[in-house]
């Protein structure tokens, strides 16, 4: 809705300069191109080299995507790799492969794709090689670039990388921005345009061709020790976006050594935006799982010692509203028992939030609690009611901190009976000067998740680098945030969230993995818990009671918070729906969405055979008609429905929830109405 309107001609005068290639360039790189197309034949990529030049091209059904887009480095202290280039070899392989995961919006992962391998050299000194690797799957493509090791190239620093994403057409794009200054966290929020206009894009990156017929994803996948992309745009001129890495405190991108592979650059391809979720592309280019035994990885629900801080009622430090003390944390750990949750979550029981705790990184302690907070004695209390403490982790960026601590700290976490850590990177670069998506970071992400494996902890990352499908290797990298959150309506700016973010979010940010967005947020106008009307410059929810429980199905993650104070679910009849709603799925498919506007979503509960659907939609009120044929024919089953209640309105009534009860079978169309900022919940149980 809303958003940046730029001027469609302005737009289309700038489009006329975007040729990077002659008309007969273009062609001339069409006719020479070696291809490889998805195993259903829709997706075609082809790679040729055009006067020493190395380009590929994207189609779907025939229509161009991609224009001939330039491949290639340059180097600190080396030529630039990108011209006098030969192809001296090809080849080619298919894959059909379906594995299974310990856990996420589907159980089974179907990899069906065909690779070609393009090798590369140039023709003078120094000679260097690669090969040019793509792999094309139905629902999208990857590619990446592998150099073997070699005399011309040992060593390197990558100072650029000269991947370009040349766009056939100005399609419309739903985006953050990655080039502000105090934004590097991913926490905005976000705006659609066409591409043109754009100057800077983090990934992953949403775009609909202007014939409303293809829309296509870029991000990347397995990104382990490379800096993260963003893309730069095309500023007006074009429609030509190019990788951007974020920089080491001296500029470097990637630091290296050959033999050496670049991270998977995707393109994911769908007809709908409905199709774009589940998304499992990135998944499949990332390496299987390294752990073994996968026991001690379980998805749970939980509460935490958290919303109070961010409203004021409770602090991180210490002194007279000190949230994590042991009394207050038996409240949770109890809250949690009694309703079947799995964890709580404590923030600030560790020594280092007195004073200015974003600037003082190096005051953390991981391991010392503040002397009001009985660790020991409540991991053994939690254990005892079968709950477990998530540990927190703020590191304010002191990586060096963090890391000198960090093999002491799991270890005593680990023979606490503590198998879970949400930790926290509050800064947009390190105390070193490197950017919080350096190859700097991206290294220090990938250390924490290895030394977590190795004591069995489970990780929930804030402010993280972005999700690139490090799940699959690492199944303890349970979920992160990399967006902007409920924190935000606690105290962001502009009033908190506007209703239709989370509807923008869907078909963004959360293609890319899971996200600890917290959701259930019950008192929304923020005033049971202080104890005060919230006044009219502060921000809080902008959605409907029964949008907060929709979220729960809406937003993946497999760590899902109830993020109010325990109290102000007390005697709330809504609140069964945060018991009863699963947190691992069996199957996920999206109904139908549109970017921005509504989305309804139904996951089939793992182990189980109840579903659950979660329709979400923006300011605007809405009424659909849901065929339930994803249940199984011939069998009835009881939907307990959680509706915006009469005349319920974000901005004017968001409490009214209408709970009731029906018999639904896979035949019934199910009539589901959202109010203004609203929300639908349902659990479909069998009936008996
Ligand atoms: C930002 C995180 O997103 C939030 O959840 C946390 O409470 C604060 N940092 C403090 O670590
Ligand atoms: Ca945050």
């Amino acid at each position: 809705m809303k958003m940046y309107a730029p001027s469609w001609t302005r737009v289309m005068a700038f489009a006329a300069l975007s040729a990077t290639l002659t008309a007969t360039a273009t062609a001339a790189i069409a006719q020479d191109t070696i291809s490889v197309a998805s195993p259903d034949g829709r997706n075609k990529v082809g790679v040729a080299v055009h006067e020493g030049k190395l380009y590929y091209i994207l189609s779907r059904d025939g229509a161009s995507l991609l224009l001939p887009s330039m491949l290639g480095f340059e180097f600190k202290g080396a030529p630039t790799l990108r011209d006098g280039l030969r192809i001296t070899g090809t080849k080619r392989a298919t894959h059909d492969e379906t594995w299974t995961q310990p856990w996420g919006e589907v159980a089974r992962v179907r990899d069906h794709h065909n690779e070609l391998r393009v090798s590369v050299a140039e023709t003078a000194a120094p000679g260097r090689s690669f090969d040019f690797v793509v792999r094309a799957f139905n629902d999208g493509i990857g590619f990446r670039y592998e150099f073997p090791a070699q005399a011309g190239l040992g060593e390197f620093v990558i100072t650029d990388e000269l991947t370009q994403f040349n766009l056939a057409d100005d399609a419309k794009a739903w985006w953050i921005p990655s080039n502000r200054p105090r934004l590097d966290r991913s926490e905005m929020l976000y705006s659609s345009s066409p591409v043109s206009v754009i100057d800077s894009i983090q990934t992953p990156l949403t775009m609909q061709t202007r014939d409303g017929k293809t829309f296509m994803v870029i991000h990347e996948a397995n990104l382990v020790d490379y800096a993260r992309m963003n893309l730069a745009g095309p500023r007006m001129e074009s429609r030509l976006l190019r990788v951007a890495l974020a920089p080491w405190q001296n500029g470097d991108k990637v630091r290296g050594h050959t033999p050496f592979m670049t991270p998977w650059r995707t393109i994911q391809l769908a007809d709908r935006a409905a199709d774009l979720s589940p998304s499992v592309l990135g998944l499949n280019l990332n390496p299987p799982s390294v752990i073994s035994d996968v026991s001690w990885i379980k998805p749970m629900k939980y509460v935490g010692i958290w919303w109070g801080m961010h409203i004021n009622t409770m602090t991180w430090n210490s002194g007279p509203k000190h949230g994590a003390t042991t009394e207050n944390t038996k409240r949770y750990i109890d809250f949690a028992a009694a309703n079947g949750l799995g964890g709580v979550l404590v923030e600030g029981w560790n020594v280092g939030w007195d004073g200015n705790w974003i600037n003082n990184a190096n005051a953390f302690s991981f391991t010392q609690a503040y002397p009001d907070y009985d660790l020991p004695g409540l991991a053994k209390y939690a254990q005892s009611k079968g709950v477990k403490i998530i540990v927190h982790n703020e590191t304010s960026g002191g990586i060096v901190n963090y890391e000198r601590q960090m093999e002491a700290a799991f270890a005593m976490y680990h023979s606490l009976g503590l198998d879970a850590i949400k930790s926290g990177y509050v800064t947009d670069t390190t105390p070193e000067g490197n950017s919080h998506h350096s190859q700097f970071m991206v290294r220090h992400y990938r250390k924490v998740l290895e030394t977590a494996a190795k004591y069995h902890i489970m990780m929930d990352v804030h402010e993280p680098i972005h999700d690139t499908g490090e799940r699959r290797t690492y199944p303890n990298m349970m979920s992160r945030e990399g967006a902007r959150g409920q924190e935000y309506n606690a105290w962001g700016g502009e009033g908190g969230n506007p209703p239709e973010h989370e509807t923008n979010l869907y078909f963004t940010r959360l293609l890319a993995g899971p996200m600890d967005f917290t959701p259930g947020i019950f008192d929304l106008l923020i005033e049971r818990g202080t104890g005060r009307p919230r006044r009219p410059e502060e921000s809080h929810p902008r959605t409907t009671l029964a949008k907060q429980l929709a979220l729960y199905v809406v937003i993946y993650s497999p760590l899902q918070m109830a993020a109010d104070l325990p109290e102000n679910y007390v005697g709330k009849p809504a609140f069964q729906f945060i018991r009863d709603v699963a947190v691992d799925w069996e199957t996920s498919k999206t109904i139908d969405g549109a970017i921005g506007d509504y989305v309804i979503v139904v996951r089939k509960a793992k182990n189980s055979n109840d579903w659950f659907l979660g329709a979400i939609t923006d300011e605007q009120g809405r009424t659909f008609n849901v065929p339930l044929n994803f249940l199984t024919p011939g069998r009835k089953y009881t939907a307990e429905i959680y509706a915006d209640g009469p005349g319920a309105n974000w901005a004017t009534n968001p409490l009214p929830v209408a709970i009731s009860k029906r018999t639904v079978e896979s035949s019934t169309n199910l009539s589901v109405v959202l109010a203004p900022g609203g929300g639908q919940a349902i659990r479909f149980t069998p009936a008996k």
